[in-house]
């Protein structure tokens, strides 16, 4: 039987050497890990979705979503050099909560992880196809796309989750440099389309600024405005959350958790606002809203069309760091499920060359990309939104609960304004979540009905633990 409310001792020395990962990370990867993370589909589509729905205001609903996950990030920081343990917003959930709420952030971890990488995996293949067309190997529809956009499955999604997994297989520390490298083109890339729109600016593109009003209201049965933009903006923010799930490969998880963590982010909002702004200043909005490669869409119009050759190039090869980041995080989740005996125990197992969960990790990239390979993923990409903004919330509440519970407890990291900080982020968090289409909060509360009745399952056959 499950002890609901149990919570769980961080012991990571009394762990067994099979079931203990090898530090091998110093602060540069982590940094490049949550900017590898961060910097993806999102900011390379979501420009033009998000004007469409905000108007040049847009600008705003990066501003938000970049200051609630500015929020978590903080938090974030706090809570995991405090348990400097793998697993993220569910092992904190567990340390602080109790058994029951780390299963449902867990399910909700799962949720935001799968996600993210069955829909990067499609993104890339979409620009890898496209690629291949321009060279003149179209690749047929039955093998390039899904059963729901007219195809069987779609290979190339499928061949990149299988191509990164192998990648982290062979090492967390090799990955970690490959990813470096790559988060290099992906920032240059970015650089270089601020560089050439700029001397495009206008500032004339940003009138009318707000067409949709702050809230979220229904315009031609979709929700628009400064928020709907941000609920969906904030795909492209997300990811430094990943790097909270390295915390037992960190060589010094204390001083560079939080360097990772609040260092990407910054970052990432620095070139994010970059772009925004100069996207909406050297075009009007309505021209590449709902493109889905608007940053090309703009080079080109500004008679720039070999620098779009390499932005779109760029995102080619670049990419594929989100998929890594977010695969390793996935398995690492699984890996501390099982380890915690929520999952089968015997997927908890290290390898003894590489120090990674080799048998986690695969079976991690089965299942994602049985997702990119078949599933209609557009739809339900915002529902990885959803299970991230949970995470969050679960983040924020760990913080705050550890101040009152442990006040006089040395932290390395401190979140400044702690009872500022926490709230907006749960807040804001809040507000994003209310602001995602009906339908997407729909499909997160079956999720959660889903993953209730399994953890019940689990729970009928399972030895019961020893309480904390
Ligand atoms: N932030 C990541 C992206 O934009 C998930 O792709």
């Amino acid at each position: 039987m499950h002890n609901w409310n149990r919570r769980k001792p961080v012991e990571l020395d009394a762990l067994a050497s099979h079931h203990r990962l090898r530090p091998t990370l110093s602060w540069w990867h982590l940094v490049a890990l949550g900017v590898g993370a961060i910097v993806g589909t999102g900011i390379y589509t979501l420009v033009g979705i998000g004007a469409n729905l905000a108007g040049p205001a847009v600008i705003l609903s990066f501003g938000v979503a970049g200051l609630v996950c500015a929020c978590a990030a903080l938090c974030y920081a706090e809570v995991a050099t405090a348990i400097p343990a793998s697993g993220s917003a569910y092992t904190y959930s567990y340390v602080v909560i109790g058994e029951l709420i780390a299963w449902i952030v867990g399910w909700s971890l799962i949720l935001e992880y799968s996600l993210v990488v069955s829909a990067v995996a499609v993104g890339w293949s979409g620009y890898a196809t496209g690629f291949l067309t321009s060279l003149g190997v179209p690749l047929p529809l039955a093998i390039s796309a899904g059963p729901h956009a007219g195809g069987i499955i779609n290979v190339p999604a499928v061949l990149i989750v299988f191509a990164v997994a192998g990648l982290l297989a062979l090492g967390t520390r090799e990955s970690a440099t490959v990813n470096a490298i790559l988060v290099l083109v992906k920032v240059v890339a970015l650089a270089l389309f601020i560089a050439v729109a700029l001397p495009h600016f206008d500032a004339a593109q940003f009138h009318p600024f707000m067409p949709y009003g702050f809230t979220p209201r229904e315009v031609n049965g979709t929700q628009h405005g400064v928020m709907a933009a941000a609920a969906i903006i904030f795909f492209a923010f997300y990811g430094f959350d990943a790097i909270s799930t390295a915390a037992e490969e960190a060589k010094n998880p204390g001083r560079d958790l939080p360097i990772g963590i609040v260092g990407s982010m910054l970052v990432c909002t620095v070139i994010y606002v970059g772009v925004a702004a100069v996207a909406v200043g050297s075009m009007p909005f309505t021209e590449y809203a709902n493109s889905p490669e608007p940053l090309a869409l703009i080079l080109r119009n500004l008679g720039q069309g070999k620098v779009a050759a390499i932005i779109g190039a760029a995102a080619i090869v670049a990419l594929p760091t989100v998929i890594l980041a977010f695969l390793f995080g996935q398995s690492r989740i699984f890996f501390v499920m099982a380890r915690d005996g929520l999952l089968p125990e015997s997927l908890a197992r290290v390898s003894k060359r590489s120090g990674t969960p080799v048998r986690m990790t695969m079976i991690t990239a089965v299942i994602v990309s049985v997702l990119a390979g078949l599933v209609p993923l557009d739809a339900i990409a915002a529902l990885a939104n959803a299970g991230t903004l949970a995470a969050f919330i679960a983040v924020a509440v760990c913080m705050m609960i550890m101040r009152r519970r442990e006040p006089d407890r040395p932290r390395i990291f401190k979140t400044p304004l702690p009872w500022v900080v926490g709230p907006l982020a749960i807040l804001g968090c809040l507000y994003l979540f209310w602001s995602l289409p009906e339908l997407t909060k729909l499909f997160f509360l079956a999720w959660n009905v889903l993953g209730f009745g399994i953890y019940l399952w689990v729970g009928r056959n399972r030895p019961q633990p020893a309480v904390a």
